[in-house]
């Protein structure tokens, strides 16, 4: 089996090349390390892509840039993929305001360009989407709420378990980062229902591991852990920091596409992140950390949330796990939180 990841140097990109190489399979990696343009020297990720050159057995990398049409077509032309994960992306919701060309150039036509290529040149290829319940825009925050000591929780049962994918994405605030993220997965939607191709889209709630590059602006749990070990400043923007998330390993994510890749049903919409059981609110994951590692970052509060941010979001998992019954979650929060700290110590 051949599979491309792109964007195999950010965290679920290089996640999946680990996952399909120990499986013996040949992985091509396309990463132009745009994460540096996007976030500054702390968001690159060349260091990750010269790790998996030196740990795996079959895998070739490509710096290739996704919006470069004539040159993804080129690719997919000589190419022989089973398997495309498609993880490259501008990630940052508040980034996108600030460079909205370059968000949707990426997010909206990148993918675009390499739906057409499957099409033309892999027609029969798996190709999983990587997007993101901010396509659902702020619309999670106009669920009732009840405010508990230290965190938001849904008040109405109907969300007892989460956000599920029939869950409206119109009428909302999406950012531009949501409105091309939503431009992305309706279009890999589009390629499975209209062309009858074998696309699956997977909305992430807090996609997390050892391996991101963490910024402020992206990536919080691993930025979060980063600063809190450094015992710097880390400021909170409103909510009072009881703002929950859902976290899950990058390894239980790729685990859940791979199960998608064996028994693909097309342009279907999964929402994937930690679920009730790794949902977490800041301030409960600021005491984890300290209780993991004796140490705290120094927390400011800023009462401005950031635009749109939810205050509540955990993914409901019961599709996901109906259609996939042998996937099973790996890591608790308490394990991500531990194997980073530790990650972190060794340093
Ligand atoms: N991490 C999360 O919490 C999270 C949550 C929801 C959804 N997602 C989605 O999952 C996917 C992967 O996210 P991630 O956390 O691994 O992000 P990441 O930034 O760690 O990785 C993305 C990679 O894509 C590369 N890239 C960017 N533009 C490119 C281009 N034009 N051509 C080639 N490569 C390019 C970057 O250099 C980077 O290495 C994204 O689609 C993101 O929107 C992530």
């Amino acid at each position: 089996m051949h599979i491309l990841v792109t964007g195999s140097s950010g965290l679920i990109g290089s996640e999946a090349v680990s996952f399909f190489d120990s499986m013996g399979f040949r992985v091509t990696g396309v990463d132009n390390n745009m994460r540096a343009d996007f976030f500054g020297e702390k968001g690159d990720t060349t260091w990750n892509r010269d790790r998996l050159l030196a740990t795996c057995s079959n895998f070739t990398h490509h710096d290739l840039d996704i919006r470069q049409r004539q040159t993804v077509l080129d690719l997919f032309k000589k190419s022989d993929f089973d398997l495309i994960v498609h993880a490259a992306a501008q990630p940052s919701h508040d980034l996108a305001a600030r460079r909205p060309f370059d968000d949707f150039d990426v997010n909206a036509n990148g993918t675009l360009n390499l739906l057409e290529a499957l099409r033309q040149h892999a027609p029969k290829a798996v190709f999983i989407h990587l997007s993101t319940n901010k396509v659902y825009g702020d619309g999670p925050n106009h669920i009732p709420l009840t405010e508990f000591e230290t965190r938001w929780d849904y008040a109405d049962p109907r969300f007892a378990e989460g956000i599920g994918e029939d869950f409206p994405v119109d009428n909302c605030l999406h950012s531009l980062f949501g409105a091309s993220k939503l431009a992305g997965d309706i279009l890999a939607q589009e390629y499975g229902k209209y062309f009858g191709m074998k696309t699956g889209i997977f909305r992430g709630g807090c996609l997390t591991g050892p391996h991101h590059s963490g910024v402020e602006l992206h990536g919080f749990l691993s930025y979060l852990v980063g600063v809190a070990m450094n015992e710097g400043p880390y400021t909170i923007y409103g909510y009072k920091g009881k703002q929950v998330r859902d976290q899950i390993h990058s390894h239980d994510v790729i685990n859940a596409l791979w199960h998608f890749a064996q028994d693909p049903r097309p342009g279907e919409v999964y929402n994937i992140g930690g679920g009730k059981g790794n949902a977490a609110s800041l301030i409960e994951c600021v005491a984890m950390i300290e209780r993991e590692s004796g140490k705290r970052p120094q927390l400011t509060y800023s009462e401005q949330n950031r635009i749109g941010d939810h205050i509540c979001y955990y993914s409901n998992l019961a599709k996901l796990k109906s259609h996939f019954p042998h996937w099973e979650m790996s890591y608790s929060l308490e394990d991500i939180i531990s194997e980073m700290v530790s990650g972190l110590q060794k340093l």
